[in-house]
């Protein structure tokens, strides 16, 4: 009989969230769903990053637990597995922090500069003079995120590219300088589809306020998609509609396949109500979310439970980052003291 080999070193992944609120539809289609797959073929980890929250959200800092907590529910719910993931929390593995100011070191400010992620982020939030140098410096820390950890893949979004072509830069440079100690990661831009919004924006975002969030309840669900901005031009039913510029229908496109012909044919007709249309798709997002909110609240009523979790997966992570560190030190030629041995309490 052939078995698989369980012992082959499976590549190790690094995704991951800032913690800024519960994780929406958008989050699920664009990378969720991606993660439960990935879970079987790879060692993944994915980091709770509450420390880049800060560069958004500095005066709000007490609320990132809650959101912490929110957000590794989430990942739970949809069908993360903790014994096959390790989830962990960044401010929590004092070792990136390490690794961050190593890397200050290497990277130029020109080419921090030209970062098209940064610039359109900033731009967005009109930083302006409020720049700050944690929120201008984000992609290093972003490469110590990926590196202590010597991840091979990152599997991001578009808009994330520049980042990881940053920590590229950076690991080929300290490599250069003194030895092989670090791992080049690439991107993995898979197709990572894009959801748009409910009210027919480019894309699904909290703070858009045009969100399908995975905790909403059914009713919910259901007043959000009466919302939705569909085919304009539609004044009577009976007019024909023009389903390819409607937000509702690029949803059925994504969470009800199998009906859509049948739904572009009668929209075109003008034999489909926009309030049956929406109807039918209130109904499936919810029989699509039903399990997932079950699974949810399953986890969220174990007290403690996303603690321990997060504490033992923090815990791992920690263990490599100490010995990612070691090493880069002593490559470095800024390991000084004996090995340590435990310590004694006076
Ligand atoms: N910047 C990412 C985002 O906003 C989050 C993130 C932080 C991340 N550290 C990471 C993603 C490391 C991949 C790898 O979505
Ligand atoms: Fe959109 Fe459906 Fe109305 Fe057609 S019937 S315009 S697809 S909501």
């Amino acid at each position: 009989m052939h078995e698989t080999p369980k012992t082959h070193e499976r590549a190790r992944v690094l995704t991951g969230d800032r913690p800024t609120g519960p994780l929406h539809l958008g989050h699920y289609v664009g990378s969720l769903k991606n993660r439960v797959r990935l879970q079987e073929d790879y060692e993944v980890f994915i980091i709770v990053a509450d420390v880049q929250a800060l560069t958004t959200h500095l005066k709000e800092s007490g609320h990132i637990k809650e959101a912490t907590k929110e957000v590794c529910l989430d990942y739970l719910a949809v069908g993360v597995d903790p014994n096959a993931t390790t989830i962990f929390v960044q401010s929590q593995v004092p070792e990136i922090a390490e690794l961050t100011v190593f890397f200050s070191m290497l990277v130029k400010l020109s080419f921090l500069r030209h970062n098209p992620t940064i610039k359109t982020e900033a731009l967005e939030k009109g930083l302006g003079e409020d720049l700050t140098y944690g929120f201008f410096g984000y992609p290093i820390s972003q490469a110590a995120d990926i590196t202590f950890l010597k991840a091979r893949l990152v599997p991001v979004g578009e808009d994330q590219i520049p980042h990881i072509e940053q920590t590229r830069e950076i690991v080929r440079k300290f490599n250069r300088l003194y030895g092989p100690v670090l791992v080049e990661p690439k991107a993995l831009v898979g197709d990572v589809p894009r959801l748009i919004g409910l009210d027919g924006k480019l894309k699904m975002s909290k703070s858009y306020n045009n969100a399908i969030f995975l905790k909403d309840p059914p009713e919910l669900v259901r007043r959000k998609v009466f919302q939705a901005v569909t085919d304009p031009a539609r004044i009577h039913p009976t007019d024909p509609g023009h389903p390819d510029i409607c937000t509702v229908f690029a949803y059925h496109k994504v969470f009800n396949e199998h009906e859509v012909p049948e739904i572009e044919g009668s929209c075109k007709a003008g034999k489909l109500r926009c309030v049956d249309c929406k109807a039918n798709l209130s109904s499936t997002l919810n029989r699509f979310l039903e399990p997932i909110r079950a699974k949810r609240n399953a986890f969220a009523e174990q007290d403690g439970l996303i603690w321990d979790i997060l504490g033992e997966g923090t815990r791992r992570a920690r263990a490599i980052g100490s010995q990612t560190l070691s090493q880069v030190k002593e490559a470095m030629g800024l390991s000084y003291f004996p090995k340590q041995s435990p310590q004694r309490v006076p």
